[in-house]
């Protein structure tokens, strides 16, 4: 036993070696099959021996069972944003200041690229990865430790000798232009949707509940700073990512060191000059006061810190021809006006579609059909036209607004003092219809898992669901014929349908669509007044009296029950055994005060997240993991680790019959 112990620790040490020199000094060793050989033999003995299996064993980056949710964690300090800057006039304002601060003539400042990908923590605990955080609001994030174990520059064990008990690291994880481009090739070959770029496909790919698909996705991790555990002797920036780099870090190799403000503008200005070459996006430089004792001198504002600055580059801009001006027909009316381009790169990203916003920002730039255009994109915003390049070629015809909607041809019409032109023929208009559908499936609504947005088109064309009602009266031999719908995906499409049955009330009404109600108001208001029933009897004082909610929004929901075709709606859904499940919690109760409640597996009922939501509002906690200290264990189906671990510390366990008698006040269950 002791010798394969031994050579389970030999081969988890070689292959991470191997692994660090390809993934994080680009310089591999030894061939792909001489590594694949070595891993195989590792995982043969893992699976002969899973005792001996090691924390930092390799064989972990290859992805484990899927999670059934996110944890919540807090940071141990928060995670801030940085100040930008955006020319020599603004930085030379922020060296001033910082020279003033500190009474000293020569600043030594770090120097990196802005990494343009996700902030993330990582944590150390005795040398190996204990668990992974995403940024989230800066205060806490979502644990993704099982998702990042996948990421190969990311080291599961720290090297070298002095490793402190505990290390936080903090870095971008990013996605290679190169590993965009052969997922999104990916994407197309399976029908699967297209990531619009590098920094979207890595924070898709963090946020996996299956972390065998993550590996799939070729994350990369450079470190770039230490939030908490460097060791004392460290007094600068720059020493810590020296140290880090010794730990095993991918650290930028084009970092620098340097003093006054010309070699500042020089790296700016090569950095700008190498960024198209680069195997990843940019999108500025950071500029850090190198010394710590200087750093904690000029200390922190609440949302950044005053040693630091991001000189962001500017928007990237192209020119191209404006082939014509489409209109989109939205959820509840409104008709937006989409630029159909000639395609043309953008910083590396190919744009098509570009926004126009409405009607009078058109005329306000007065673009024609035919010009050429400047079209400008920044970071993750949608794509815009900025304007025409003058003086243009061609006599070409001011653009006139359409008169009747695109889709269902009735007149369009605005309120004096808005831009916004809408179509009044509600759910009569085809377009509407169908946005109304998603948004009554969509995943903070009914979420009805596998009525993408697809299938709701193709129900409302064969004319099978013509308003939400009609989705709960779907038949088996109705959805067979379809194509793409095997038996099997039916019955999984219908028993899916029949689970989400009973929502919450937030859920529904949220899913109701009334303008101006998204999903917060919708809880607001479930929780203030507790049935469909009540609401829609609610009377304009009463609904204004709502936190948050204000004369449009009241109004709107006046309109929105005065209208019988809603009604009809709901009276409908009602008929089809669709309502919302119970709510109690007009006030807060606090009948679960002091306990703490675990949630795991699926409910038939609502998300884990509604039920989270229904155990707060009783004044319990909700904990990510089970403890002595936990009162009970929720269990829906397929619960699984957190199960076994409950019954063997003897913590009572609660399935949803017991739980809906639980949050109807009776003790007794547990
Ligand atoms: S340092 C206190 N260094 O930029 C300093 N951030 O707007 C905190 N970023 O969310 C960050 N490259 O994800 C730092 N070399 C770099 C960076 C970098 C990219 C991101 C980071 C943060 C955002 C701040």
């Amino acid at each position: 036993m002791e010798e394969i112990a031994l050579k389970i620790k030999q081969l988890v040490d070689e292959i991470n070696h191997h692994n660090y020199q390809y993934h994080v000094l680009d310089n591999p060793q030894i061939g792909d099959t001489q590594f694949d050989e070595l891993f195989a033999q590792l995982q043969r003995l893992e699976q002969a021996y899973p005792a001996l299996v090691q924390p930092d064993s390799p064989t972990s980056r290859v992805g484990g069972a899927p999670l059934d949710g996110f944890n919540t964690v807090a940071h141990r300090n928060p995670m801030v944003s940085l100040n930008n800057v955006f020319d020599r006039d603004d930085w030379d304002d922020f060296s001033d200041r910082i020279h003033r601060e500190l009474e000293v003539d020569a600043v030594e400042f770090a120097l990196e690229p802005k990494l343009d990908g996700l902030a993330l923590s990582v944590v150390y605990e005795n040398g190996v990865l204990a668990r992974a955080v995403t940024r989230g609001d800066g205060t806490a994030g979502e644990e993704v430790t099982h998702n990042v174990k996948t990421i190969r520059s990311v080291p599961l064990r720290l090297k070298g000798g002095e490793i402190p008990a505990l290390l936080e690291v903090r870095g971008e994880v990013l996605m290679t232009k190169p590993a965009f481009e052969a997922l999104n090739q990916r994407q197309t070959s399976a029908g699967e949707k297209l990531y619009a770029n590098p920094r979207n496909a890595a924070a898709g790919s963090l946020r996996q509940l299956d972390s065998k698909i993550t590996a799939q996705r070729n994350l990369t991790f450079y470190a770039y700073s230490i939030g908490e555990g460097a060791p004392e002797n460290l007094t600068t920036h720059s020493a810590g990512m020296a140290f880090l780099d010794t730990l095993g870090f991918k650290i930028n190799p084009l970092n620098r060191v340097c003093t006054g403000s010309e070699q500042i503008y020089a790296f700016y200005q090569d950095l700008a000059i190498r960024r198209p070459e680069l195997s990843y996006d940019i999108d500025g430089m950071v500029i850090k006061v190198d010394r710590f004792d200087w750093q904690r001198r000029l200390g922190m504002n609440a949302r950044a810190p005053r040693w630091a600055v991001a000189w962001k580059y500017p928007a990237e801009e192209a020119v191209t021809t404006l082939q014509a001006i489409d209109f989109q027909v939205g959820r509840t009316g409104a008709v937006t006006p989409v630029a159909r381009l000639e395609p043309v790169s953008v910083g590396g990203v190919t744009v098509s579609n570009a926004t126009l916003h409405n009607i009078d920002e058109i005329h306000r730039k007065d673009v024609r059909v035919g010009d050429r255009v400047r079209v400008r994109r920044a970071g993750d915003v949608i794509p815009e036209v900025v304007g025409p390049v003058l003086p243009r070629q061609d006599d070409l015809a001011v653009f006139q607004m359409i008169e009747s909607c695109p889709v269902c041809q009735s007149p369009l019409s605005r309120i004096i003092g808005q831009a916004v032109f809408r179509c009044g023929n509600g759910f009569r208009c085809p377009a509407q219809q169908k946005e109304a559908l998603k948004h009554f499936v969509s995943r903070k609504a009914f979420d009805i898992d596998g009525l993408g947005d697809k299938l709701v088109e193709q129900f409302v064309d064969e004319g099978l669901v013509n308003n939400p009602a009609d989705i709960f009266a779907l038949e088996h031999t109705q959805l067979l014929g379809l194509e793409r719908m095997a038996r099997k995906s039916v019955e999984n499409l219908l028993s899916a349908i029949e689970a989400k049955k009973r929502p919450t009330l937030g859920r529904f009404i949220f899913a109701l669509g009334i303008r101006e109600v998204g999903e917060a108001t919708a809880q607001t208001l479930a929780d203030r007044f507790g049935s469909i029933e009540a609401l829609s009897q609610a009377s304009l004082e009463s609904l204004t009296d709502v936190d948050d909610v204000g004369e449009v929004v009241a109004k709107s929901i006046l309109a929105f029950f005065a209208n019988p075709n809603n009604q009809a709606l709901i009276a409908e859904l009602f008929a089809r055994g669709v309502r919302p499940s119970v709510q109690q919690v007009a006030e807060k109760e606090d009948f679960l005060q002091g306990m703490t409640f675990v949630i795991t597996g699926t409910l038939a009922g609502g998300s884990r997240d509604d039920v989270k939501r229904q155990l707060q509002n009783c004044g319990a906690k909700v904990s990510g993991s089970v403890s002595k200290k936990t009162t009970a264990l929720v269990a829906g189906a397929e619960a699984g680790s957190k199960l076994s671990k409950a019954e063997s510390l003897g913590v009572p366990v609660l399935d949803e019959a017991a739980l809906e008698k639980l949050l109807a006040g009776d003790l007794s269950v547990l």
